[in-house]
């Protein structure tokens, strides 16, 4: 009778995990058929340049009051290819076609085609004619394979509604060996504010195992931010 109880409990068992295992690849944001954040965009739908300009590109914003320190820590050669995906207002897209130089190139990548007009007007009036726009949508980069050596995101992971298929289109993007740069809010309790607990989906550790499923290896977490991490992934 015993042996009978033990073969029921062994067979419940062995069926929960199947049935858990079968449903694991259905939940899993990399997998998700629907977006994870369906509203997260919904300011970008016709952004008004200037009103965001003065919201990304202002002091008290940790990613513009340490935007040199950040480019720097890059150390991007001159002549290579760079995208900022997610590149908003340009703030970075600008400092990295001056640090490539003009036998580089910068693709400003961004789901708001307002962004990348001005982006690229804000650019030329530089004179830094070697950014390209790109206006992409938010399944795929819209880049061609193989056509950069840095894929570079701040405070865009977050607003990926589909990060699984971003995450393989910046995979397809990159050059075999190519770096993916991620800066993005810490979402700790007790040490971040309310909004970007609500605001943002997923833990450092998180994006961590997301972007290491998809396909790259942590090589960097760079100490250089207090509100952000900021971390450096090679494509595998
Ligand atoms: C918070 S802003 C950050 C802008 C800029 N990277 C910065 O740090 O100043 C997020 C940007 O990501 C863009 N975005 C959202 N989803 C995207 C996607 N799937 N692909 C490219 N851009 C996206 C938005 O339009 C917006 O410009």
């Amino acid at each position: 009778m015993y042996h009978n109880i033990l073969k029921h409990a062994a067979r419940f068992f062995t069926g929960m995990l199947l049935g858990l295992t079968l449903l694991l690849p259905a939940t899993s944001p990399l997998n998700a058929q629907e977006s994870v954040n369906p509203d997260i965009n919904r300011h970008y739908q016709d952004p008004d340049f200037e009103r965001w300009q003065s919201t990304f590109e202002r002091p008290g914003r940790e990613v513009y009051d340490r935007r040199h320190a950040i480019v720097d820590a890059l150390e991007l050669e001159p002549g290579i290819r760079i995208a900022d995906v997610g590149a908003g207002t340009g703030l970075f897209t600008r400092l990295f076609a001056k640090q490539v130089g003009d036998t580089g190139k910068v693709y400003a990548v961004d789901i708001a085609e307002n962004f990348v007009e001005n982006v690229l007007r804000t650019s030329r009036e530089q004179g830094l004619n070697h950014v390209e726009g790109v206006v992409n949508d938010q399944k795929s980069t819209r880049l061609p394979e193989q056509s950069v050596d840095w894929v570079f995101l701040s405070d865009t992971y977050h607003h990926f509604e589909y990060p699984g298929d971003m995450l393989a289109s910046i995979h397809r993007a990159l050059r075999p060996g190519g770096k993916l740069a991620i800066i993005d809010f810490r979402k700790q309790p007790g040490r971040s504010s309310s909004w970007v607990m609500s605001h943002v989906r997923a833990n450092k550790d998180q994006v961590i195992d997301e972007v290491t499923d998809a396909g790259f290896e942590l090589e960097r977490d760079l100490p250089l931010l207090e509100e952000n991490y900021f971390l450096i992934f090679q494509r595998r």
